[in-house]
């Protein structure tokens, strides 16, 4: 006998089934509730409302759990492979050999972009914000492969996912080397994923860039972590645009545009440039904290927080070791990264933090892990989208295999005027 929610509304005693999710996770399926009651629930930012079912990322914020189809992050950290993440996300398991070799073929053979899209650089201007090149680029691709407006089978969105996931590292590649006038570095098809991206972005026609081991492991795992993460912002909007049966170009240009906000994935950026006015001595760590907690001052600790958790971000840990021993292969400390520290210890032992569960986030280490690869801050968000960007299609693709979806359309309480009449010019 399935478990019962019962809510009371004036004389009527309704029923309503509690959904269980595979983890235990409890929801009350209010579908009915407005042919029932004429009612809706107000829940205006969705911090409690479930906006479907998925078997893609769980998350426990309370413990600081995070598992991919069911794998803890944790056991991609030894040998991280970004490509053979992306598969599983978007289809579901881990792939056999020649099924990740079959990807990363056609990796390989869509990394260049149309020659007409490069040209379009060409007229962008060179400080253009990275992240608006990035979202009308992803918009742009539609218009080179019309062939993929309307995905009809796995097959084809196997391919639209593959000319995605490669063609975003040309993409940002390109813009950075637009902006620092460059020119292009057209990618390397012997080289895998992280080592071609490295190798667009810093080589020079006369000298190829050479890629360390531990540089292309540090951006494989930056992008391991960055790949999903269940229903944030940024994702929740490329569902809601690809309800609309818009296509997957447009869907994850949506999502580039609701990660760039600082709350969202633009916070990446906010917390290097917070980290280093603390280290030009514009501000001292503690009076960060102190900002931090006066309303007064809007100020936020930028990577600290979470809507989910109320725990270490799992993400977090992982980048703070992996900047370590990135540095102690460089054997260059990072004085951001002792501020960092020095930031979080203040903020952990700190009532006000406590109190309110606020932990860093993924976005505390990320910059400083980037920045030490030599991209620079204003790139910072454009490298979690490459992350995200299977994730995004991985949530796409199980959106439109789901017969129950149907346009997202949420309702409002109306506080406007009542009804009144119009006031021609001469009477007001
Ligand atoms: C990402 O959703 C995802 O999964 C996102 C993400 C992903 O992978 O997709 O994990 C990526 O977006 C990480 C978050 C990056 N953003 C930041 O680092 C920006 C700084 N963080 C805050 O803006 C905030 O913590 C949020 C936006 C992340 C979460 O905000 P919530 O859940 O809406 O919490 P809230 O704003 O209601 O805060 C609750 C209290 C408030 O104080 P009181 O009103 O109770 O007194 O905590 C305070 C807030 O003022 N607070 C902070 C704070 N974050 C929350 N105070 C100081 N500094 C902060 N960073």
């Amino acid at each position: 006998m399935s478990e019962k929610a019962i809510l009371i509304v004036g004389d009527k005693k309704l029923e309503m089934p509690i959904i269980v999710g595979s983890e235990g996770e409890k929801g009350i399926d209010i579908s009915q509730l407005r042919a029932q009651t004429g009612m809706v629930t107000y829940d205006p930012s969705f911090g409690n409302t479930a906006s479907c079912s998925s078997a893609i990322t769980f998350i426990d914020g309370d413990q600081g759990i995070l598992r991919y189809r069911g794998i803890p992050i944790e056991q991609f950290v030894e040998k991280p492979n970004f490509v053979e993440v992306a598969w599983l996300l978007i289809f579901g398991r881990l792939p056999k050999r020649e099924e990740l070799q079959s990807f990363s073929d056609q990796l390989t053979e869509n990394e260049l972009l149309h020659e007409g899209l490069n040209h379009q650089y060409q007229q962008i201007p060179v400080d253009a914000p990275p992240m608006a090149i990035l979202s009308a680029s992803l918009n742009n691709l539609a218009c080179y492969h019309q062939q993929f407006l309307a995905v009809e089978d796995i097959e084809s969105l196997g391919a639209v996912a593959a000319r995605l996931i490669s063609k975003v590292r040309t993409m940002a590649a390109f813009s950075y080397r637009r902006s620092r006038g460059l020119p292009f570095i057209y990618p390397d098809p012997h080289l895998r994923y992280g080592a071609n991206f490295l190798h667009m972005m810093f080589s020079l026609p006369y000298r190829q860039y050479v890629v360390t081991r531990e540089m292309e492991d540090a951006l494989n795992l930056f992008l391991i972590l960055h790949a999903d993460h269940e229903q944030n912002c940024s994702t929740s909007t490329v569902r809601t645009v690809g309800s609309a049966r818009a296509n997957l170009f447009a869907s994850c240009a949506a999502g580039v545009s609701a990660l760039w906000g600082p709350l969202h994935g633009g916070a990446n950026v906010e917390v290097m440039e917070m980290l280093q006015r603390i280290h030009d001595g514009g501000i001292s760590p503690d009076e960060c904290i102190r900002m931090a907690k006066d309303k007064e001052s809007k100020f936020k600790l930028f990577g600290f927080g979470h809507r989910v958790y109320k725990n270490y971000d799992p993400r977090a840990k992982i980048l703070r070791s992996c900047c370590d021993k990135v540095f102690a292969t460089l054997k260059r400390p990072d004085p951001l990264l002792d501020t960092a520290r020095k930031l979080e210890e203040l903020a952990l032992e700190d009532k006000y933090f406590q109190d309110r569960k606020l932990y860093p986030n993924v976005d505390f280490y990320s910059g400083i892990l980037l920045r030490a690869m030599g991209i620079p801050t204003n790139m910072f968000t454009v490298m979690f989208s490459i992350g995200r960007l299977p994730g995004w299609i991985a949530q796409w693709k199980e959106q439109h295999e789901d017969p129950t979806t149907k346009i997202v359309r949420p309702r409002q309480i109306y506080t406007g005027p009542t009804k009144c009449d119009y006031v021609p010019m001469e009477q007001r």
